[in-house]
C-alpha cells in the first residue's frame, strides 16, 4: 500500500477536498490496492447513507435525433449511419406505464437534442406521466436548453435533470465538441437547472480522447464545488461511425476509482453504476456498486428502438426487454449483497 496515496484518500474523506496536485497524484499513481482502499471507504459511506439498497430509474430513450455534433457520440448529427427514430407521446407514456408495473418509481426521459420536442411538448408529457403516476419522479435528460424552457418543464412537474458537464477543462471541452458548442453555455445550464430547483446531475466520461490527469483534477474540483445531486460517470467507449471510432476506450479501473472518490467527497450524492460501466465489463455495474454507486438505470425503451440509441459500440441491454432488465438487475444487486429499492429515491442531505 502506498502511504502517501492512502493519506490523500483519508484527507479527502476528512476535508472533502484536495489540491489539483493531490488529485493528479492519485490519478497517476494509484494501483489496485489504493483503489480497493477507496472502494471500501466509499461503500461504507454509501451503506451508512442509503443502506444496502440500489435505487432504480427506468430510462426511456425516446429520440435519437440530435442537432448537435459531439465528436464522441454515436447519435451526432453527422452520423449518416444512425437510423433515426422518435417515439410518440403515447409511446413514451406507455413505456412509463410498463416501468410502473415493474415497480419503478422514477422515469428518466432521455433524447438527443431534438427540436421536435419543444419545452411545451415535454411539459405535456411530464404532466401526463405525473397524472397517471403521482407517486413517481420524472427526470429529464435532453441537453442544453434556455432558462425559460427549463422553467416550463419544471413547472410541469419535472423533478430532476441530468446534464453531464463532460469535462471541466475548457480546452478539453473544445476537443470533444464542434466549435459552435460552448463550454460556458453548458456550465451555465447546470447552474440554471440548480437555481430552478431541479435535483441536478452532472458527470463525465473517463478516458475521453485528450483527457489528462489535470482535466480530471478539474472535474473533481468542479464536482466538489458545484455539489450536484447526481453524478453520472462511465468510461469513454468508441463508436465506429464517429471521428473517435479508433480511439482507445477509457480505463475500467480508473472509472471505478473515480466513483469511489466522488462518493467519499460527496457522501450523499446519487451515483449510478452506468450502462457504459456495464458495457466495458460484464460485472461492471456490480463492481460499481461495490465502489460506492447506489443507482442503476435500466432501459425501458421499446426493444424495437434500443439498437438505434447507440451512443457507443456494443451497448448492453439492446436485445433485452424491460422485464428482462428488471430481473437481471435484481439478480445482479443480490449477487453482491444488495437489493433494489423501488421508491422515488430522492436526494436528501
Ligand atoms: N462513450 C461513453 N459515453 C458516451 N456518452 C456519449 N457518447 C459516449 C461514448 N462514446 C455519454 C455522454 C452523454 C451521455 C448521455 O452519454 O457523457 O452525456
Ligand atoms: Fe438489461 Fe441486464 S440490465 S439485460
Amino acid at each position: 500500500m502506498n502511504d502517501k496515496l492512502t493519506a490523500l484518500i483519508d484527507k479527502l474523506n476528512d476535508e472533502k477536498r484536495l489540491t489539483p496536485g493531490e488529485w493528479v497524484c492519485l490519478f497517476t499513481e494509484f494501483t489496485d490496492e489504493e483503489r480497493e482502499y477507496a472502494a471500501k471507504i466509499a461503500r461504507e459511506l454509501s451503506i451508512k447513507k442509503y443502506g444496502k439498497k440500489i435505487y432504480v430509474r427506468g430510462i426511456v430513450e425516446f429520440s435519437n435525433y440530435c442537432k448537435n455534433d459531439c465528436i464522441y457520440c454515436g447519435i451526432r448529427r453527422s452520423n449518416r449511419n444512425a437510423q433515426r427514430y422518435r417515439l410518440t407521446d403515447d409511446e413514451i407514456c406507455e413505456c412509463c406505464d410498463e416501468g410502473y408495473d415493474l415497480g419503478y418509481r422514477t422515469f428518466v426521459l432521455q433524447s438527443g437534442e431534438d427540436p421536435a420536442y419543444t419545452a411545451e411538448r415535454i411539459a405535456e408529457i411530464v404532466r401526463r406521466i405525473k397524472a397517471r403516476h403521482p407517486d413517481c419522479a420524472v427526470t429529464l435528460s435532453l441537453g442544453e436548453k434556455e432558462r425559460e424552457e427549463y422553467l416550463i418543464m419544471k413547472q410541469a412537474g419535472a423533478d430532476r435533470y441530468l446534464l453531464r458537464h463532460e469535462t471541466a477543462d475548457k480546452e478539453h471541452y473544445s476537443k470533444l465538441h464542434p466549435p459552435e458548442m460552448s463550454f460556458e453555455h453548458r456550465m451555465n445550464c447546470l447552474k440554471t437547472l440548480k437555481e430552478l430547483g431541479f435535483q441536478t446531475g452532472a458527470g463525465l466520461m473517463v478516458g475521453s480522447p485528450y483527457q489528462t490527469a489535470e482535466c480530471l483534477a478539474k472535474d473533481l474540483e468542479f464536482l466538489g464545488s458545484f455539489k450536484p445531486h447526481m453524478i453520472g460517470i462511465g468510461p469513454f467507449l468508441p463508436q465506429k461511425d464517429t471521428p473517435f471510432g479508433d480511439k482507445p476506450k477509457g480505463s475500467y479501473h480508473l472509472t471505478l476509482f473515480l466513483l469511489s472518490l466522488c462518493r467519499i467527497m460527496l457522501p450523499n450524492v446519487l451515483l449510478p453504476a452506468t450502462t457504459a460501466l456495464g458495457t466495458i465489463d460484464p460485472r461492471g455495474r456490480e463492481q460499481g456498486i461495490l465502489a460506492g454507486a447506489n443507482v442503476i438505470m435500466p432501459n425501458i425503451s421499446p426493444v424495437a428502438v434500443r439498437k438505434k440509441y447507440m451512443l457507443y459500440d456494443n451497448k448492453i441491454c439492446t436485445e433485452d426487454s424491460s422485464d428482462d432488465c428488471r430481473f437481471c438487475l435484481q439478480a445482479r444487486a443480490r449477487s453482491v449483497g444488495y437489493d433494489i429499492e423501488v421508491t422515488r429515491g430522492d436526494y436528501f442531505d
